[in-house]
């Protein structure tokens, strides 16, 4: 293939941060990884990614924690962007700057997000025709929830948590974040995980009941089912989230939970003005560093410009291979 890189502006991409509502967690296998059943809902946190043309790989960050994002070629981003230039077979020059609105190290995947964003817009800039599939399967190589953050919506995760199949719901869910602004390393809390409760099983499944109640929008079921076997380890490593749970609970979330390895804590309410209220009530209690307030599901990593119908096909919700 003759590379003719894309002529003219820069491409701007959007990618959700998540929650898993279920984390049901395995034991721990040869190569390192748990095997999980987890359900991934994509939430309206976003990070913001702009790819331009530039003769070297390079990465500017800025937002909430930005000067806690590496910005050498150890950045989920950059480590996309140079993945799928090696895969394609072309020069890997781009300036990615990305703004950051998920929490740094909050469990919600942000880093992730950033390394699909990087896929859809080097995709778009250097008109790679990677066919979809592949793309998903160069999001794998690159984390476990990378390939999550490109499809978006709400889905099962099994494997590593990046083989996907999405899940049919109904209905939107409004929930209150409490942030913390020390972030829990996610290998440490998988460590301590397997040090409380070392003898999981090696099948996890995803409950059932959350699957049900998610297919007929019944928050208050979606509420009761929530789920992670995560949260004791958490717990252990960060104490303090236990009074933050207790208080979401106290004013009145349908359910609450630690977001994936934490430390970020999620509370459902029951509409967008109960989910203000409890974000209130956790930002009174002193017992978080900050709130944000979100809802889900919505889409994986996409385009915010120049949407080419090649594009659409590429972010639209049916996510077949485009070869
Ligand atoms: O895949 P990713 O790089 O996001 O995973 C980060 C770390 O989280 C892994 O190195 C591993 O320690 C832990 N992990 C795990 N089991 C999983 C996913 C992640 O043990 N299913």
């Amino acid at each position: 293939m003759t590379y003719q890189p894309r002529a003219g502006a820069a491409v701007h991409v959007r990618a959700p941060g998540k929650l898993n509502l279920a984390l049901s967690v395995g034991r721990r296998r040869p190569d390192g990884y748990h095997p999980l059943a987890t359900v991934f809902q994509a939430l309206s946190v976003y990070e913001e990614l702009t790819a331009e043309p530039a003769d070297d790989l390079t990465i500017t960050v800025s937002g909430a924690q930005a000067d806690l994002v590496p910005t050498d070629g150890t950045n989920l981003a950059v480590r996309a962007a140079r993945l799928l230039a090696e895969r394609v077979g072309i020069p890997s020059g781009v300036h990615l700057h990305v703004h950051k609105g998920v929490p740094v190290a909050g469990g919600m995947a942000g880093g992730s997000a950033d390394a699909a964003a990087a896929l859809i817009a080097c995709d778009a800039l250097w008109d790679t025709g990677i066919p979809r599939g592949e793309l998903v399967e160069l999001a794998a190589e690159l984390g476990s929830d990378v390939p999550f953050a490109l499809v978006g919506h709400t889905a099962v995760g099994r494997g590593r948590g990046d083989l996907l199949t999405p899940a049919l719901t109904r209905g939107e869910y409004h929930w209150a974040l409490g942030l913390r602004t020390a972030g829990l390393s996610t290998p440490e809390v998988y460590a301590t995980f397997d040090e409380i409760l070392g003898g999981a099983s090696d099948e996890p499944t995803v409950d059932r009941a959350l699957m049900a109640a998610l297919a007929s929008g019944d928050a208050v079921a979606v509420g009761r089912a929530l789920t992670n076997d995560l949260q004791v380890a958490a717990l252990e490593l960060a104490p303090d989230l236990a009074e933050t749970l207790s208080v979401a609970q106290d004013a009145g979330a349908l359910g609450v939970l630690v977001s994936g390895s934490g430390p970020t804590v999620a509370a459902l309410g029951r509409s967008r003005h109960h989910a203000l209220a409890l974000a209130a009530a956790m930002t009174a209690s002193g017992a978080t560093d900050s709130v944000l307030c979100a809802s889900g599901p919505v889409p994986g990593a996409r385009l915010t410009t120049e949407t080419s119908d090649r594009d659409r096909l590429a972010t639209g919700p049916t996510r077949g291979d485009r070869s």
